[in-house]
């Protein structure tokens, strides 16, 4: 099919309602770290799909066990009688996620649902009806989630009253205005959230993301997770880390979480878990997981054909050394994104870990105010020189990097030499304004 017709169909039959779009992509094909539309125009792909294609596309291995697995056992469903690739990939998760206690996994198919079993779960295992979450925060869509989420993109629907969002510490924008002691403030911010709506012994539990991703890449000081922590053993309120979109070896280690001294009581995973099939899962205390029997099923969780596809995808990610690339790829990009920012001045922060990194796009650096037209322009410019980047951020002024782990060193040179490229080509003002007015974005 003409890519063209694709775009139509998909302007007549898709909902509005499932498109996040920067530009007139469509896909037919996917090879390593590229993507190819009908017709046959190859785009370097600095998303993975939203972190999901971490080993890369069209891996081999995957598409051999899965015939395999189809073959063998097409499907039954978990919730009534488990099979050997469910319970073998629960044991692997509990292996690779760290924490000296007895652990259980729970399975879904998005980051979602995943973050909805925490929104029930906790409070149930713990008896305490009350839960704190940040601003920015992204933890998806389903009622839970969007409940415990903090992104300007969801604050246009209801939520739940029972949980309280605190303001992440973002370094590049303290919420004080004061970088300095921010780790500090925060808990200064929480003990009078403590002292007044949220008391500790109603509080079941905290999540946070390692690092706030589609809140725009933020990293907190050092310091933070463990100071979180050390709170939360304070009160007996479970610590839980949602890893849906850094983790799995995307910052360098299994989860962003580890650069910290930090064992969560929970941890929630999801896109990349299944090398591009739908799974989620969390992966925490058993007193937790265990606290309410048949209250988060759906009906194919864990099924057969995702579960055997997250098992390669994890023997892969081992056997290929992909964590360890990861950090040291990551370090080559960021220091190409450095050299960036010194050309172009609207370039207000580079930041991330790994291959998890942000470039924050502002009007004046001195002010630091947010660009999110010129940040849109970039990404369309960068799709017509033949690269995919999205942005994020909740000014929506971040182009995000998160390409596949697989991600070579000249692929690397090839991607800052088109974000180069797209950069001076908008800074000159050679912008179809038209054209990338066409694309809401997170609008
Ligand atoms: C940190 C985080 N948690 C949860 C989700 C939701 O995952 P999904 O879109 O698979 O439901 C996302 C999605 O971007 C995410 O970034």
């Amino acid at each position: 099919m003409e890519k063209q017709s694709v775009l139509a169909k998909d302007q007549q039959f898709i909902s509005d309602a499932l498109k996040l779009r920067f530009h007139p992509m469509t896909v037919s094909k996917g090879k390593g770290c590229y993507l190819f539309d009908e017709n046959g125009r190859s785009f370097l792909d600095l998303t993975a799909g939203w972190a999901v294609a971490n080993i890369g596309y069209g891996q081999e291995s995957i598409a051999e066990k899965l015939k395999e697995q189809y073959a063998k056992l097409s499907f039954t469903t978990q919730l009534s009688a488990p099979s050997q690739t469910m319970v073998d990939l629960a044991e692997k998760l509990t292996q690779i996620v760290p924490g000296d206690f007895s652990k259980k996994v729970w399975f879904g198919h998005s980051g979602s649902d995943a973050n909805d079993l925490i929104s029930k779960l906790v409070p149930a295992a713990s008896g305490r009806p009350k839960m704190i979450a940040f601003m920015g925060a992204y933890h998806g869509q389903t009622m839970g989630a969007l409940s415990l989420s903090g992104h300007s993109a969801q604050a246009k629907f209801e939520g739940r009253g029972n949980v309280v969002k605190l303001p992440y510490p973002n370094p590049y924008r303290p919420f004080s205005g004061i970088n300095e002691q921010l780790t500090e403030q925060t808990l200064h911010f929480m003990n009078e959230v403590f002292a007044t709506i949220c008391p500790p012994e109603e509080t079941a539990g905290i999540i946070i993301e390692a690092i706030q991703s589609d809140g725009g890449v933020v990293l907190p000081p050092a310091d933070f997770l463990s100071a979180l922590r050390k709170i939360c053993d304070q009160h007996g309120i479970y610590l839980i880390i949602d890893e849906v979109k850094v983790g799995m070896g995307r910052t360098g280690k299994w989860f962003a979480f580890e650069h910290s001294p930090v064992i969560p009581d929970a941890v929630v995973l999801g896109k990349s878990l299944g090398g591009g099939l739908p799974i989620s899962a969390v992966v925490g205390r058993e007193e937790i997981l265990d606290s309410v029997t048949a209250g988060h099923m759906f009906t194919t969780s864990g099924n057969p054909l995702c579960t055997a596809a997250a098992l390669e995808t994890i023997r892969l990610i081992e056997e290929q050394g992909l964590i360890t690339q990861a950090q040291t790829n990551g370090d080559v990009f960021m220091e190409g994104l450095l050299s960036l920012q010194k050309k172009y001045s609207f370039i207000g922060e580079v930041r991330g870990k790994g291959l998890a990194l942000g470039v924050e796009i502002v009007t004046d650096r001195s002010k630091k105010t947010p660009a999110p037209e010129i940040t849109a322009a970039i990404c369309y410019r960068a799709y017509e020189l033949g690269m995919l980047i999205y942005y994020v951020g909740i000014y929506g002024n971040v182009l995000e990097i998160t390409p596949p782990l697989t991600i070579s060193r000249e692929e690397i040179a090839k991607a800052l030499h088109i974000l180069d490229q797209a950069f001076h080509d908008v800074e000159s003002g050679n912008v179809n304004w038209d054209k990338v007015r066409q694309f809401a974005g997170w609008a």
